[in-house]
């Protein structure tokens, strides 16, 4: 079959990009659809079991940084897109272990844009290479305001500096060479597939298990939450209607501070679960505070809205509704996912400091 575009996904078997894949490989028969991903402990191809004998849906395990490997790919599927979402994102993990965030969020990306400009530096027409990051490259937020697409970066984590790099890159690419790119910066997204290192799942996955909620420091740091999906259609209206060498900012207007949503989360779960009202939020333990904690992030996604048709679809609670009722009803995928190395991970994070 003749396809009308084939596209490396990387790290498509992550949370975010299993999201995209499945939106894709549905909507899009005539697209073929490769994911590229090294599977780490982030990766996992359960997240895909519903799509992944679709005849439009590949998989091949690479490391971004392997560009032979990923030249050899360029050889044999002929990619007029690359979809760019492997990353190490766990902001927590940083703090351990920073430079493997700059190899693979950083060597990576560059290691893929000289892939990408080796293959098409003679044909760019039907070319694009889009990279996924995330508003923490903006830095952190007072009380008030918003990121806009021209706010200045200013990431203070080992993980947001190493995405800010690697947009730095995507344009450097694009000015030097004119390789066509386009650029998002998302908020925190939630859903289903969500690795329990991060907030949401992890205190879904710790309510369940009566084991305490480590809040951060007192709880006030604020985050714009935004529904995976939601984010997967962002991305496919960009894909589309994205204007080449631009930036755009997606969001979901849903500000929360941390104490406030695993209260949330807790009303939630006792209705689910059938506890008292009350008994789960006992188990919140404030513990000592993220080194270089951002306050608070927020999203102006007016530009996403006005010029490409954009919005978010789906209201928080209604979210994290069906969050809770996804991870009760796939239990065996949290406990294989945290079984293992995740334990000496939660041991490293949460128990010995
Ligand atoms: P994730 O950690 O769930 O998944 C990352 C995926 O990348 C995994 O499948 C992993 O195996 C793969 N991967 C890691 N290193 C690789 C390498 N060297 N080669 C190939 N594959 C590799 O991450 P996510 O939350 O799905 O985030 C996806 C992207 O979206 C990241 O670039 C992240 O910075 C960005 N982002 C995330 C959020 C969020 O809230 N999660 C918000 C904004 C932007
Ligand atoms: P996280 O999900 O790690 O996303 P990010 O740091 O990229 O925004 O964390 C969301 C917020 O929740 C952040 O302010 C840190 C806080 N947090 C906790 O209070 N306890 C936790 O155990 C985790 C993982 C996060």
């Amino acid at each position: 079959m003749e396809y009308q575009k084939t596209i490396a996904i990387t790290g498509g078997a992550g949370f975010i990009g299993s999201h995209v894949i499945r939106l894709l490989v549905k909507k899009y028969p005539a697209y073929r659809i490769v994911n590229v991903d090294a599977l780490t402990y982030a990766g996992n191809l359960e997240n895909l079991k519903d799509i992944d004998q679709l005849p439009n849906y590949i998989f091949e395990h690479a490391d971004i940084c392997d560009e032979r490997h990923i030249d050899e790919l360029f050889g044999k599927y002929g990619f007029n897109t690359v979809i760019h979402l492997a990353a190490e994102s766990h902001v927590d993990r940083s703090i351990m272990d920073p430079l493997s965030f700059v190899k693979t969020n950083v060597l990576g990306t560059a290691a893929l844009l000289n892939s990408c400009r080796k293959h098409w530096r003679d044909n760019y027409s039907d070319k694009l290479f889009y990279h996924i990051s995330t508003d923490e490259v903006y830095g952190s937020l007072g009380e008030t305001g918003f990121f806009t697409e021209e706010t200045s970066y200013d990431p203070r984590s080992p993980y947001s500096a190493s995405k800010a790099a690697s947009d730095h890159l995507v344009m450097a690419y694009y000015h030097t060479y004119n390789l066509p790119v386009v650029i998002s910066n998302c908020s925190n997204n939630y859903g289903s597939h969500h690795f329990p290192e991060k907030l949401i799942p992890l205190m879904i996955n710790n309510i369940k298990h009566n084991k305490p909620l480590p809040v951060y420091g007192k709880g006030e740091n604020v985050r714009d939450w935004l529904w995976v999906e939601d984010h997967a259609r962002a991305i496919d209206t960009i894909l589309h209607k994205g204007k080449i060498g631009e930036t755009y900012n997606i969001g979901g207007n849903n500000e929360w501070r941390n104490i406030d949503l695993v209260k949330l989360l807790c009303a939630i779960m006792d209705d689910s679960l059938g506890r008292p009202k009350g008994q789960s939020e006992r188990l919140i333990t404030f513990v000592k505070d993220r080194s270089g904690h951002d306050l608070r992030y927020a999203i102006d996604a007016s530009k996403l809205k006005k010029e490409l048709g954009w919005e978010p679809s789906l209201q928080f609670e209604e979210g994290l509704k069906r969050t809770v009722d996804w991870y009760l009803q796939n239990e065996e995928w949290i406990d294989r996912v945290t079984s293992g190395q995740y334990q000496q991970y939660y041991a490293e994070q949460y128990v010995k400091r």
